[in-house]
């Protein structure tokens, strides 16, 4: 396979950053095809980490062209910190190019004003956004009056629009939040410059992914957040607002959807959780606390701590199905090191006692639902130096067999620490 697109399963942070780094190495264009900022996607090596939040998390590899899609929305300020942070620490490699799609939508301050508004003042629901104006920015590109990377690059047309768009978000502002408005021309002054600096990334990345294809080479395509997440498929309305499946990845990068290649589907060995919303296996005792504690579960983009609970099969296999998932990069495993009983959620008792395998759609019912749990034996030996499944305790091997046969999906590689090399590598899906 030609190809590679990397999903996540659940609720984000499965660590498809470490798993996109290390997919890397074998692949020439790395690109990111939907979400913003409020993506974290962590990569350690030597024991040096990286987060990055816009950035493809293949920028570590030299000769790689990594590419910010149509798909994403971009804030300027932050992609010119992850540039000069990667400068500064002298880790971007020399033959590697950056590019930005010129079509993906400007996250502007009046987006992460919005945003922090609506959840603050208690008029809607609270989702537990991460503040970062993802929302009405794919709200803007919708309604046809965002500005995109061209738009910003032409002093005209982003005067004109920025214009526009501030005398109406000032209105929903200072009338209905009763906040104070924004200026306009300040706005102006600063997005020249982030404009001017990023022109040289700006390019019809569309092109330079189809070129590349006619040459042979080989896309990895790096989702962001999970399947649980997304904006038709996730459990609404605690989502984010873009499509992460893997449907995704050729629209929100400019190629055919038969590019997509292998799936691989990022599942941590246990549930995790950012923000509100429905979440069945969800732990509030002392498991929970050392699931969060022991696998440093807390947000690599706003701190939050992370919620945490057994792994729920359920979901992994919604997100098999909507994203024709060909393998599992299983991950975290080590952090379930040391607890006796392990378990797994096999389905769910609905509150008219029914048996169901499949995920409700209405959030009150699934945050209803009571999981129906297999137990397994645990682990104690230390397994972050395993590099080989053989080598593995049997219990620890049962646990990934039995997954394996919850979900129908094979395991393509097995993480058992977040360094590059703290891993058990079973197939290259590059290959065959
Ligand atoms: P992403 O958003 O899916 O890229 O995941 P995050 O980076 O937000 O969160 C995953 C966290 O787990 C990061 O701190 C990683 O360094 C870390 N990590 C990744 N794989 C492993 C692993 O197998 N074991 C442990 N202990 N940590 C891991
Ligand atoms: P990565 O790529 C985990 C969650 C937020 C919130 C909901 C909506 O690192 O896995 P948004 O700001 O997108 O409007 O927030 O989605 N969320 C994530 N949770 N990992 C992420 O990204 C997330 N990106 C958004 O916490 O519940
Ligand atoms: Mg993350």
């Amino acid at each position: 396979m030609a190809n590679v697109t990397i999903i996540g399963t659940q609720w984000g942070d499965e660590g498809k950053g470490k798993v996109v780094d290390l997919y890397a190495q074998d692949a020439d264009v790395i690109a990111r095809f939907q979400g913003g900022n409020n993506a974290g996607h962590t990569i350690v090596i030597k024991g040096e980490q990286s987060i990055f939040h816009l950035i493809p998390s293949g920028i570590l590899h030299d000769n790689k062209i990594c590419i910010i899609g149509n798909g994403v929305v971009v804030n300027p300020k932050v992609l010119l910190q992850e540039i000069d942070g990667l400068n500064q620490r002298g880790v971007l490699p020399p033959n590697t190019k950056l590019y930005v799609s010129e079509k993906a939508h400007v996250i502007m301050p009046y987006h992460w004003r919005l945003d922090i508004a609506r959840e603050s003042h208690g008029l809607g629901k609270k989702i537990g956004t991460t503040g970062r104006g993802i929302g009405p920015t794919y709200e803007d590109k919708i309604a046809r009056v965002g500005i995109r990377m061209c738009d910003l690059l032409d002093e005209q047309v982003f005067r004109e629009k920025l214009a526009k768009n501030v005398e109406e978000k000032n209105f929903y502002l200072t009338k209905l939040f009763q906040e104070e408005p924004l200026d306009s021309e300040a706005i102006y002054r600063e997005y020249r410059i982030y404009a001017d600096r990023l022109r040289p990334y700006v390019a019809d990345t569309s092109m330079i992914m189809n070129e590349a294809i006619k040459k042979g080479k080989k896309i990895l395509f790096e989702g962001a957040q999970g399947s649980h997440l997304d904006i038709d498929h996730g459990t609404y309305p605690f989502v984010t607002s873009s499509n992460t499946v893997s449907g995704n990845a050729g629209c929100g990068t400019g190629v055919g959807p038969s590019l997509v290649g292998a799936v691989i589907g990022i599942c941590k060995a246990y549930t995790t959780r950012v923000g509100g919303g429905p979440f069945p296996t969800e732990l509030s005792d002392a498991i929970g606390d050392k699931l969060r504690e022991v696998g440093h579960e807390y947000g690599a983009t706003t701190g939050r701590k992370r919620r945490c609970g057994w792994l729920d099969i359920v979901l992994v296999r919604q997100s098999i199905r909507l994203s024709g998932i060909t393998g599992i990069a299983l991950t975290k495993l080590d952090v379930l090191t040391g607890i006796e009983k392990l378990k797994i959620c096999v389905g769910y008792r609905t509150p008219q006692g029914e048996f169901t395998e499949s995920v409700p759609s209405n959030p009150r019912l699934l945050a209803q639902c009571e999981p129906i749990y297999e137990e397994l034996e645990g682990w104690k030996d230390d397994i972050t130096k395993t590099r080989n499944i053989g080598e593995l305790p049997s219990n620890t091997r049962r646990y990934i067999e039995r997954l394996e046969e919850l979900a129908g999906v094979k395991s393509v590689l097995v993480s058992v620490g977040a360094g590059r090399e703290e891993t058990i590598v079973l197939k290259n899906p590059f290959i065959g």
